[in-house]
């Protein structure tokens, strides 16, 4: 087996990032950068990072996809009896990342996390697929299963049951919404002297914009 990955690195020359150049509010900062990554055709360029840790401490981290976001916060959709469902009940707080290697950013958040209103993810539930409309209710999220089967027969079972009717939201498959307190840009740079620029919020909840060492 050729285990030598103390070699795998590259140069990041795609581009630069100056404090003129950022918006004064992270959320349009974000908007641009997320807008560049969806032009350049990034696969899931929405897909996050999501890092969440519960009473115990132990942190957990997995990718959720991103739905909506705007000044309010970052949305995802989960189910609320999963373990990151039960690590934000316990901690409502969160640690959201992107990494767009074509470009060579990195986007990294935190904040506090609440419930997006259940008006708001029976409209995006309803958007859904029909067959992740019924995946939602196959299996708890994360419980241990026998196997595939499993899923296959309660896939069967949940297209019996509702036909063509309408599939209605499990109350446990929710929105959070993570409201950002700081939010990082990282754009990779040549000999590792990268540029980092990172908002956070002042007493008065206003925007401070400060450059990072790399
Ligand atoms: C590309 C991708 C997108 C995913 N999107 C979601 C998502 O939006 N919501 C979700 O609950 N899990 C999503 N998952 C699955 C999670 O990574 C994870 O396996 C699952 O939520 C269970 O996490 P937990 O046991 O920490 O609660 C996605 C996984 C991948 C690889």
């Amino acid at each position: 087996m050729n285990k030598d990955i103390s070699v795998i690195r590259r140069e990041y020359l795609y581009a630069s990032l100056t404090e003129a150049e950022m918006s004064a509010d992270p959320v349009e900062q974000f908007h641009r950068w997320f807008e560049e990554a969806r032009t350049a055709g990034i696969d899931l360029p929405n897909a996050m990072s999501l890092a969440t840790a519960g009473s115990d401490g132990m942190p957990s981290v997995r990718i959720v996809l991103l739905k909506d976001y705007d000044s309010d916060g970052f949305v995802f959709y989960s189910h609320a009896d999963s373990p990151k469902g039960r690590q934000l009940a316990e901690n409502p707080r969160a640690s959201l990342l992107f990494y767009w290697p074509v470009l060579d950013r990195q986007v990294r958040i935190a904040g506090v996390v609440s419930h997006v209103s259940n008006t708001e993810a029976d409209e995006y539930f309803q958007s859904r697929p029909y067959a992740s409309r019924l995946g939602a209710w196959a299996a708890k999220q994360s419980s241990v299963i026998t196997g595939r089967k499993v899923l296959d027969e309660r896939m069967g079972e949940l297209e019996v049951m509702y036909g063509d009717r309408p599939v209605p939201r499990p109350t446990e498959w929710i929105g959070y919404r993570v409201k950002p307190e700081t939010i990082e840009f990282w754009q990779g740079r040549e000999s590792r002297l990268h540029d980092r620029i990172c908002y956070a919020l002042s007493g008065d909840r206003a925007w401070v914009m400060q450059r990072l060492a790399p």
